[in-house]
């Protein structure tokens, strides 16, 4: 597994106006969704292509696709729907998988309680998008069951993370690359991260 850190410029500087106190719901939506553009752009770098032959406007053409079936983009629900809209303006076609985990407060364990995944997923790249990785109980559990559905190639992309919850994931997920727009410096006592963005789930649905 590796952990990227996309600290392209466009990404510092919208990361820098999400971490806004008083940011507005649509500011929020739209700035989760630009930066989910860009993340997607650097995780997909080493999709296969394959040659096919089109026809162009002075006749056959050789041209690249991408080799196989496509990705399936995994949101967690709520928030990792802040970011959906962002990841289908690059790869409009994409099936979408949805999981629905959400972290108790009291015991900050996973709690699922939804799934409903893309047929053939066992063939696709699984796209997991949240916009926090925090204390990692949830990436882990969503990691364990698309596993347990045959997936054998699986990203995620986060727009913050904490370093206590990367370091989790990466014992339990060796083989999983994580994408985010920062890694912030830990976890506060209620397992929010610091500096964070606050309830991103609240900010995002309002
Ligand atoms: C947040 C966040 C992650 C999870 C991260 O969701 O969106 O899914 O917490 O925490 P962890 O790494 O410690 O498991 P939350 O449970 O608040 O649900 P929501 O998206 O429905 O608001």
């Amino acid at each position: 597994m590796a952990v990227y850190v996309v600290d392209h410029p466009l990404v510092k500087h919208k990361l820098g106006r999400i971490r806004e106190a008083n940011i507005s719901v649509a500011e929020f939506r739209a700035l989760s969704n630009e930066i989910c553009r860009l993340l997607t752009y650097e995780a997909t770098k080493n999709l296969e292509t394959e040659k096919c032959t089109i026809e162009g406007w002075a006749g056959s053409v050789e041209v690249d696709q991408i080799k196989g079936k496509k990705a399936t983009v995994v949101p967690i629900l709520r928030a990792g729907i802040g970011m959906l809209d962002g990841i289908m303006d690059m790869i409009p076609g994409v099936k979408v998988s949805v999981v629905g985990m959400f972290r108790n407060e009291e015991t900050l364990e996973p709690e699922e309680y939804y799934v409903k995944l893309a047929k053939n997923i066992e063939e696709r790249t699984a796209i997991i998008l949240d916009p926090m990785l925090a204390t990692g109980g949830t990436l882990i559990a969503t990691i364990d069951l698309l596993k347990k559905a045959g997936c054998k190639r699986i990203i995620g992309l986060f727009l913050v993370a904490a370093p206590e919850g990367v370091e989790r994931v990466v014992a339990a997920h060796p083989d999983v690359d994580i994408y985010t727009a920062s890694v912030d410096e830990r976890l506060n006592e209620h397992g929010y991260i610091l500096p964070g963005l606050g309830d991103a789930g609240d900010k995002i649905f309002g």
